[in-house]
C-alpha cells in the first residue's frame, strides 16, 4: 500500500480538485478542425476539474468554440455571480451541487435552458422553472474498513451512528456542501428536530474531517473505521490503488434513508451570457451521449441521460433506493448552514 502522503498525491491527481481559484485559463483542444466564430465561452466551475476539462477537450472538438474556465468552489462562485449580477463576465456555471444553482435561479440570474436539452435527463433532477438541468449524480454512501467492520452489522439507518456505539469510529466532513444536503434530506424526511439531534451526535461521537476525500482516506489507512461520503471519492482512491489492494469498501443503506441520497452537478446559463448561444450548445453537450461519456470517464458519478454507461465499478442506479428526496426540494439548502450553527459544527 502507499503512504499515504503518495496515495494523497496520486488522488489529486486522479480527481483533481475544485476548490482551487485561479485566473481564467484558455483550455483548447490539440486539433481544432473547425473553428467557429466569435468570442470565447466563459465558465464559471465549482465541479471537480477532470470531468470538466474531458467534457471541454471533446465539445471544443466538436464544435469549435474556445473556452475559458475560472474554477472555484460552487458556493464561492455563486456568490460571486450573485455580486456581479448583469456585468458578470461568465456565460455559464457548472456547479459540483444544485443548492448553489437553485441559490442563482432564485435571484433570477438565470436563462431557461432549451427544451431538447431538458428532455436529455429525467426531469426530477433539473430545475422546474427550466432555468438549470443535473447533468450527473452522485450517492451518499458509507465507506467502511473491510478489516474492521463486517457491513452485515451496519445499522439500518444513517442516523444510526449519532450515537454512543460509534463512538470514535464515524469520520464525516460538516463543511462539505453533500454532508449538507443530506442534513437537509434528514429534516425533509425526518424534522427538523430530528436533523438537530442527529448533527448533535455527530459532534459529540463522529469525528471531524476538512473533506470527503480525507475521511475515504482514513478509513482507508485504518485510522478510523466508517465514514460518510459522497461515492466518487472511494471509487477514485480504489482506481488509484487496485481493486485488489484497496481496504475499504462502499455501503449502500437503501431503503429509502438520508443514508443514500442521489444528488446532482450540473449547470445554468446566465441570462446576461454574452455568448448565449454557445452556452446553450455546451449545456446541450453536456446531456449529450459524447458529452456524458467524456464527463463519466473522468469521474465516478452516474450518468443522467440514459443508455450511457460509467467505466467505474458503480452500485446500479436502478437499485440504490435511495431517499425519496429531489435537488429541488433541498433548495439552496441554507437551514443546514443554520442547522450546523445550532450544533456548533460550524
Ligand atoms: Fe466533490
Amino acid at each position: 500500500m502507499y503512504p499515504v502522503s503518495r496515495r494523497a498525491f496520486l488522488r489529486r491527481a486522479v480527481l483533481g480538485g475544485a476548490a482551487l481559484i485561479g485566473s481564467p485559463a484558455l483550455v483548447a483542444g490539440a486539433a481544432r478542425p473547425a473553428r467557429a466564430e466569435g468570442a470565447t465561452l466563459a465558465v464559471y466551475n465549482g465541479q471537480h476539474r477532470p470531468p470538466v476539462e474531458a467534457l471541454i477537450a471533446a465539445f471544443t472538438a466538436a464544435t469549435g468554440i474556445d473556452v475559458s474556465v475560472r474554477h472555484g468552489s460552487s458556493a464561492q462562485l455563486a456568490s460571486q455571480l450573485i455580486e456581479e449580477g448583469d456585468h458578470s463576465p461568465a456565460d455559464l456555471f457548472w456547479s459540483e451541487e444544485s443548492p448553489s444553482l437553485f441559490a442563482l435561479s432564485e435571484k433570477g440570474l438565470l436563462a431557461p435552458l432549451k427544451s431538447d436539452t431538458l428532455a436529455s435527463v429525467p426531469a426530477n433532477y433539473s430545475a422546474k422553472d427550466g432555468t438549470w438541468i443535473g447533468a450527473t449524480a452522485r450517492c451518499r454512501v458509507v465507506v467502511y474498513n473491510k478489516a474492521a467492520v463486517d457491513p452485515k452489522t451496519l445499522p439500518p439507518s444513517v442516523l444510526d451512528f449519532a450515537s454512543e456505539a460509534y463512538a470514535d469510529k464515524v469520520a464525516f466532513a460538516p463543511a462539505s456542501g453533500a454532508f449538507q444536503q443530506q442534513i437537509m434530506a434528514v429534516m425533509i424526511l425526518r424534522g427538523r428536530e430530528a436533523a438537530l439531534a442527529w448533527l448533535k451526535g455527530l459532534k459529540q461521537y463522529g469525528r471531524v474531517y476538512n473533506s470527503d476525500s480525507a475521511a475515504v482516506e482514513a478509513v482507508e489507512g485504518g485510522d478510523i473505521p466508517i465514514a460518510l461520503s459522497n461515492n466518487y471519492y472511494w471509487h477514485a482512491l480504489a482506481r488509484e490503488i487496485g481493486a485488489e489492494d484497496v481496504q475499504s469498501a462502499i455501503y449502500n443503506i437503501g431503503h429509502g434513508d438520508p443514508g443514500t441520497l442521489i444528488t446532482v452537478s450540473g449547470a445554468g446559463v446566465l441570462k446576461s451570457a454574452k455568448n448565449a448561444e454557445a452556452a446553450q450548445r455546451f449545456v446541450a453537450y453536456m446531456v449529450s451521449a459524447e458529452g456524458q461519456a467524456a464527463i463519466v470517464g473522468a469521474i465516478a458519478e452516474y450518468p443522467l441521460r440514459p443508455g450511457v454507461v460509467s467505466p467505474f465499478p458503480l452500485t446500479p442506479f436502478e437499485t440504490l433506493d435511495p431517499a425519496p428526496v429531489t435537488p429541488n426540494q433541498l433548495g439552496d439548502a441554507g437551514a443546514a448552514l443554520e442547522l450546523l450553527r445550532e450544533a456548533e459544527l460550524a
